[in-house]
Order: C-alpha cells, then sequence, then structure tokens
C-alpha cells in the first residue's frame, strides 16, 4: 500500500508518499513564510492563495521524488482540521479531486494526530506513554495508550507556548515565526540574566498558561530605554524567556509521566524543535529512567509525512471517509 499525504492547515503547503512499512519515499514542504513575515504573522487570505499556487507543483513534485506515478497510489490521506479554513480546503480539495476521480479511498486527518505520530516515523516507541504536543495553535498534554487512543491530561488556558514564542519575538523586533530565533539568540544569552515568572508550574493540575509570562517580558522591556535594549540584553531576554517556558513544559511532562508509571515521553510539534527543549527534557527524564522521543526537525514542524503516516495507520484501522468530507476549523482531539 502507498498513501499520498496532503498538509495545507497553515502557512505550510505540503505532500510526501509513504509506504505500508512506513518508508518514507518523499516529504515536499513549501514554506510561506517570506510572504507573512513582514505583517509579523500568517494572513489567512494569502496563506489560502499560496496554497493555491503550489499544491499541484508540490504532489507532482512528491510522486516526482518518490519515484512514482499516480498510478501507484493506492489512498489519499489529508489534513481536514484544526486550522485556517481557507487553507485546509486547498488540500482537502486536490485530496478529494485526486480521490475521486481515481475511485481511491480518503481519509480526514486531525492536525494533531498527525503530529502526535510523527515521532513513531523514527521510532520504534512503546504504549501508553506520555506526549507533549507543542506548536503554534496548541500545548496539548496527552496518556497515549495506542494508536487512536489518546487521552487528553492537560493544555494551555491562554496562549500556546509556540505563541509565545512568536509574541515574545515580535515584541522584540526579531520577525515571525519567533521560535527559531529565540532559540539561536538563547544560546549566546544568560538564562538567569531574569527570573521570569512560570506559571503553573506548581498547579496540580496538567494545564499550562503562557500569557502571564509572555506579558511579564513585555513590561520587562517597556521598562528599559531603547538604548538599553543592546544585542546582549536581547539575548539574555531571550534566554531568560525561553528557560521560563521550558522549565513549564518539562517539569510538568515528567511529572504526567511518573504519576502515569510510564518511562516513555514523545515531544513532538513546532516547538519541539527547541534545542532546549529537547535536552533539558531528554536530561531531566533520564534521571527518572524515563526516555525521551521527538521527531527530527523536519517533522517536528507541519509536514505531510505525518499526515501520511496518521493516514496509513487509518486506512490500516479500515476507517472510511466519504467525499463529501470538509474542512473542521476547531477540532479537539
Ligand atoms: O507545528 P507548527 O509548524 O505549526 C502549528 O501547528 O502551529 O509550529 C509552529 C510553531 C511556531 O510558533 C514557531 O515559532 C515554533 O513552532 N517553533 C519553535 C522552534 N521552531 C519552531 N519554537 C521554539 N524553538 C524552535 N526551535
Ligand atoms: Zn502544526
Amino acid at each position: 500500500m502507498m498513501i499520498l499525504g496532503i498538509e495545507s492547515s497553515c502557512d505550510d503547503t505540503s505532500a510526501a508518499v509513504i509506504k505500508e512499512d512506513k518508508t518514507l519515499l518523499s516529504n515536499i514542504i513549501s514554506s510561506q513564510v517570506d510572504f507573512h513575515t513582514k505583517y509579523g504573522g500568517v494572513v489567512p487570505e494569502i496563506a489560502s492563495r499560496k496554497h493555491q499556487e503550489c499544491i499541484i507543483p508540490i504532489i507532482k513534485e512528491a510522486l516526482f521524488k518518490a519515484g512514482i506515478t499516480l498510478n501507484d497510489i493506492d489512498g489519499i490521506s489529508v489534513t481536514q482540521g484544526p486550522g485556517l479554513v481557507g487553507s485546509l480546503l486547498v488540500g482537502i480539495n486536490a485530496a478529494k479531486s485526486i480521490a475521486f476521480s481515481r475511485k481511491l479511498p480518503i481519509v480526514g486527518i486531525n492536525h494533531l494526530e498527525g503530529h502526535m505520530l510523527a515521532p513513531y516515523l523514527e521510532n520504534a516507541i512503546n504504549f501508553p506513554n506520555i506526549t507533549l504536543v507543542v506548536s503554534g495553535g496548541h500545548t496539548n498534554l496527552y496518556k497515549v495508550s495506542d494508536f487512536g487512543s489518546y487521552t487528553l491530561l492537560g493544555s494551555t488556558r491562554d496562549d500556546a507556548a509556540g505563541e509565545a514564542f512568536d509574541k515574545v519575538a515580535k515584541l522584540l523586533e526579531l520577525g515571525y515565526p519567533g521560535g527559531v530565533v529565540i532559540d539561536r539568540l538563547s544560546k549566546l544569552g544568560d538564562p538567569s540574566f531574569i527570573d521570569f515568572p512560570r506559571p503553573m508550574i506548581k498547579d496540580p493540575s496538567y494545564d499550562f498558561s503562557f500569557s502571564g509570562l509572555k506579558t511579564a517580558v513585555r513590561y520587562y522591556i517597556e521598562k528599559i530605554s531603547e538604548s538599553e535594549l543592546t544585542d546582549m540584553k536581547i539575548n539574555n531576554i531571550c534566554a531568560s524567556f525561553q528557560a521560563a517556558v521550558v522549565g513549564i513544559l518539562t517539569a510538568k511532562t515528567i511529572r504526567a509521566a511518573k504519576e502515569h508509571h510510564t518511562d516513555t515521553i514523545t515531544l513532538t510539534g513546532g516547538v519541539a524543535a527547541n534545542s532546549l527543549l529537547r535536552s533539558q527534557m531528554t536530561e531531566k527524564a533520564a534521571a527518572g529512567n524515563i526516555k525521551v522521543f521527538a521527531p527530527s526537525l523536519q517533522l517536528c514542524t507541519d509536514n505531510a509525512a505525518m499526515i501520511a503516516f496518521a493516514g496509513l495507520k487509518r486506512m490500516s484501522s479500515h476507517d472510511k471517509f466519504p467525499y463529501s468530507l470538509n474542512a473542521i476549523s476547531r477540532w479537539p482531539l
């Protein structure tokens, strides 16, 4: 069986081909970031238009790189939600057109499930495990008992962690998206320079909150003059902010693993690309004999490989979707 995966929920157009034994034959990603940077965030109308321009060439490239044609495809897997409706619809309509014209089965995938399964593409991971999905739109902690069996333990009560990275980067005029820049600058700064608050770190729930931390950064920046905001100071603010976010994510995820008696954690989503999160989670978990799995960097941020893989799992368990499947902008998992 060979599955074509399509992802277009936000500002990346992506297509991938995966084989039944989970060999990834291609994973083509076209980022629109250059078109959105000057607006400081994703502009939905631009995102939708760029997806329309790219979707067919990206699918063709994914097939070409895989060394196959549409004749070799046995099923289509597409992100059905959550996301920007205008963006989702481009991928969904392309997927439906191919599936309908070739009478192929189609499955609609929850983008969060796609992220959750990305670590399994490259690793053999035990169940049950604790999974932290941490991206621009979500910060969710799950107990995963099997493929398709997810219990939400906690989530953010306000901003997602990636959103906090992006907003702090905007305050510091570092451009969009901010996570990767803050990650880089933090390596040059002192994480203990400012003792930013770590909201809800001691709260017994598994919920998160990042908007107070972002506001604390804003107050700190507003209190100092422009001439004081040197490159070194910016590096220190980034490092101190990143240390606070990573401290919260790490503490809660490891506590969840211990309280649910599992020795396995998986980290996934765009923020799972963060170097401090990966190293600190791995180091602190190891002290409790807990292993941490995170996807390679390209599979952390949005990509169609994870959607193709989730589709493979769904098709293997005979999930069937009608050709009338539609976008779902809000879709909790
Ligand atoms: O998963 P993703 O590509 O899209 C969503 O589903 O949201 O995640 C994008 C988010 C952005 O907020 C971006 O700033 C953040 O992931 N991000 C990072 C890093 N790379 C991407 N955050 C922290 N450190 C990184 N290295
Ligand atoms: Zn995503």
